[in-house]
């Protein structure tokens, strides 16, 4: 068994991309800036856009962080995005999601200039992948590619089966299995789906991301699978200093004996998804 090591993949491609701005700025240009717009004070959000705007120094980026209290009107944060989308000092942003309930997300998503959404979340981004154009791909399913291509595994006719079905993860990444060049047959199961445990024992590739701490047992996964997982619940843990630690959505301990290569959580997929938010912003500065 193999364990892939998310966090050194996204060590050795954050210096990657640093040598290239550090060229482009040799170069005369400026250096990409990354905006994060945060509302409110969830625990998860506030880590996740902290680690980002970390990353950005790491990577030799700018970046801006926009604080709302989670009180903001829908209108207000509108006039932001609007403002962002005009800033020529600013190459790409994100809005931190989930949003508080009584804005609207998926509106906010399209007010994003997609030449600006390093996320990969607006329509067209998310159209043009799905007919293998050039566009912003959404982190998490492109950390996983990523991971998938460092660690030369193979997945040309190889049964995929990605369990869950969410905008962000489950649907791009079934997608980009399926697509010319990397050639899996992809089967996506959901919260409907009768007989998952039949269909996970078959995988040579499992993509677990429907975010239930441990569903994927030893019993469901065939000897020599690739798992990756992307489960990243905060459980409670009395062994942390914070009071909760992340559990992903494979059974780690049980399953990881039966598998060729495994993801853990935390340090596999989670590292590569802001890896791929850098790329995003690096190629979205180039582009401008
Ligand atoms: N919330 C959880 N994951 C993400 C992400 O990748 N981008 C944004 N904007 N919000 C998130």
């Amino acid at each position: 068994m193999t364990l892939i090591d998310g966090k050194a993949t996204a060590a050795q491609i954050k210096k990657e991309i640093a040598a290239e701005v550090e060229k482009m700025v040799a170069d005369g240009h400026k250096r990409p800036n990354l905006a994060a717009v945060l509302v409110g004070h969830d625990g998860g959000s506030e880590t996740y856009v902290a680690n980002k705007i970390k990353s950005c120094a790491e990577c030799g980026f700018e970046s801006t962080l926009i604080r709302f209290e989670d009180t903001v009107s829908e209108k207000e944060l509108l006039d932001k995005i609007a403002e962002l989308n005009a800033d020529d000092n600013i190459d790409g942003f994100i809005v931190q999601l989930p949003l508080p309930k009584h804005i609207d997300e998926q509106k906010i998503i399209e007010a994003i200039d997609y030449r600006k959404d390093v996320d990969g979340f607006h329509p067209v981004n998310v159209g043009r992948m799905s007919i293998g154009l050039p566009c912003f791909v959404s982190a998490t399913p492109s950390g996983i590619m990523e991971l998938l291509r460092r660690y030369e595994i193979p997945t040309a006719g190889k049964n995929c089966v990605v369990v869950g079905r969410s905008n962000i993860v489950g649907k791009p990444v079934a997608t980009l299995m399926m697509q010319k060049g990397t050639d899996a047959t992809v089967t996506v199961c959901h919260s409907r789906t009768q007989d998952i445990k039949d269909i996970c024992s078959r995988a040579d590739i499992i993509i677990a991301a429907m975010g239930k701490p441990g569903f994927i047992t030893a019993d469901m996964v065939k000897e020599g699978a690739v798992v990756i997982d992307v489960g990243t619940t905060r459980v409670p843990s009395s062994e942390t200093k914070s009071g909760f630690r992340l559990k992903g959505d494979v059974d780690f301990e049980n399953v990881a004996p039966k598998c060729s290569f495994i993801t853990p959580v935390p340090g596999g997929v989670g590292p590569m998804t802001i890896c791929s938010l850098m790329r995003n912003t690096l190629q979205a500065a180039k582009q401008r």
